[in-house]
């Protein structure tokens, strides 16, 4: 695998960062994932801008203006043997001595690697997948995409160690996202999207499915969803670059509407794939 290191492509064990560095001491650094259909990457812009929001939001100048970053992708999408790709990039506050301080000077670290991007088949949608609930115990600012992903790794783990596929995260009763996905909800044909705020991630899927769902139509309310309300859904949905519309059909034990994959689901992957051909 050929990735991209602070301006170098090289095969992926030759890859080198120091231990100095910011993103390996402190989880100091911002990332992307973006989905890579036979070599077009999509929506590469919305991507692009939440890399911005995360840098500022770290307060790290970012290294490249989206024009440098969209011809770096495009020039490293040409070099992987595969066409379908899982685009994964990070950008760290760089090496510097350990202090937590904002170090003077340092170079940000840009790495990037590619990865076969495998997304769910039909029969993975129609039989969905297990969640469990799990209590949001994040910080306050869920909408950074930051590499300091310790307590994202501890709740994901929750559903693995109860055979299930996502932790569906409620905070103070309310549904906020899942521990690598965000979460939608479905009750008598409309769709509820919790609000986009500090709490979670702004999806570029989840934004999709809102924009999907506005232009054709479909009854949507972006909103507070309770606890009681995920527990009563006739369907689950996670949403994720790389899982792109996957219902849950169950959820802690118990199953999700008919237990099987839901007509608003099949409609939103339906338009999605469409958009996915035609962006
Ligand atoms: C915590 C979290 N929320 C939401 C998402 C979904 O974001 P996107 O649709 O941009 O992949 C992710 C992506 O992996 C995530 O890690």
């Amino acid at each position: 695998m050929t990735v991209y290191l602070n301006g170098e492509y090289m095969p992926i064990g030759e890859a080198r960062v120091p231990v100095l560095d910011r993103g390996f001491l402190l989880g100091d650094g911002v990332y992307e994932v973006i989905p890579v259909y036979a070599r077009k990457p999509f929506r590469m812009a919305q991507h692009l801008a939440r890399l911005q929001n995360s840098c500022d939001g770290i307060r790290l100048a970012n290294p490249l203006d989206a024009a440098r970053w969209t011809a770096l992708i495009g020039d490293f999408i040409g070099r992987q043997d595969f066409a379908d790709q899982n685009l994964y990039l990070q950008v760290t506050r760089g090496v510097a001595k350990r202090d937590h301080a904002f170090p003077q000077g340092a170079q940000p670290t840009v790495f990037m690697m590619a990865n076969p991007l495998v997304t769910p088949t039909a029969e993975q949608f129609d039989a969905g997948v297990p969640a469990v609930t799990a209590n949001d115990n994040r910080w306050q600012r869920c909408d950074i995409k930051s590499i300091a992903l310790l307590a994202n790794v501890l709740l994901r783990q929750v559903a693995v160690d109860a055979g299930a596929t996502e932790s569906v995260l409620l905070r103070d009763g309310y549904l906020t996202e899942g521990a690598a996905s965000n979460i939608f909800a479905v009750k008598g044909g409309t769709i509820l999207a919790p609000l986009r705020n500090h709490l979670m991630l702004p999806g570029i899927t989840y934004d999709t499915v809102i924009e999907l769902a506005r232009a054709h139509g479909l009854p949507l309310e972006v909103r507070e969803i309770s606890e009681a309300e995920v527990r009563a859904a006739d369907e689950l949905w996670l949403t994720s670059s790389t899982k792109e519309i996957l219902p849950i059909t169950r959820l802690d034990g118990r199953p999700v509407g008919s237990g099987k994959a839901g007509p608003v689901a099949r409609r939103m992957l339906a338009l999605y794939q469409t958009l996915k051909e035609t962006p």
